[in-house]
């Protein structure tokens, strides 16, 4: 089976790489937008636009699934994209719910993008798992960015981190694929008592469940 995988950037190729890894007898086909990264200040229509063309070529090229690899698009657009495309789309979207079921100290940090924080579908996912918990929202809008030229240093994550920390966070949820790249030094600075979630293997659980349905 051909499973297509998008993202607007480099976050997309750490998705794809995993589903390659746990299911090497499918064609993993990865596409990003190079020409329009990063999306996450942009606005959800515009960024429908480019999408849709993209998608398009993905089950033109016979991908019989595609794997949204991108919370922003996801959490402003998938309704719209499912009711666009027959094919199923398997999608990440921040990680609100378990973070709220693993935080000790009640409060968690979610890292994603100015678009992401600021869409219904991320207003709800706090609504319906995190209305007692404080949820603080690093100012992570230049990240992805940055990620993408690989510009972003550990000095400016620490600095744009440490206010959570100092808040009590004890999990932060890496709700833009693109943080995938700088998970490592996330750890560094945060130091083990702090939990990272980050989604790919939730998501190639999903992609074996839909692909099982396919068959
Ligand atoms: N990797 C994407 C996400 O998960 C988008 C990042 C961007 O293009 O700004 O949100």
């Amino acid at each position: 089976m051909k499973i297509g995988v998008f993202d607007s950037g480099i976050g997309g190729k750490s998705v794809a790489d995993a589903i390659e890894q746990a299911l090497p007898d499918h064609e993993v086909i990865f596409v990003n937008d190079s020409q329009h990264v990063p999306y996450g200040k942009r606005n959800p229509q515009e960024i429908f636009g480019f999408i849709v063309p993209i998608f398009q070529k993905l089950i033109d090229e016979g991908c019989s699934v595609i794997v949204v690899a991108c919370n922003t698009v996801t959490t402003t657009l998938i309704e719209q994209l499912r009711a666009t495309f027959s094919v199923p789309l398997v999608a990440v979207e921040p990680m609100v719910k378990p973070a709220s079921q693993l935080t000790s100290s009640k409060v968690i940090a979610v890292c994603a993008t100015p678009t992401t924080l600021a869409s219904p579908r991320y207003a709800e996912l706090k609504e319906l798992y995190a209305k007692k918990i404080t949820v603080i929202e690093p100012n992570c809008s230049d990240w992805s960015g940055l990620i993408e030229k690989n510009e972003l240093t550990k000095a400016e994550i620490a600095n744009d981190i440490m206010p959570a920390l100092q808040q009590g966070t004890d999990v932060i949820v890496l709700g833009c694929t693109h943080y995938h790249w700088i998970e490592q030094e996330i750890a560094e600075i945060v130091g083990n008592r702090v939990v990272i979630l980050q989604p790919e293997q939730a998501l190639v659980s999903q992609l074996k469940r839909v692909i099982a349905q396919l068959a």
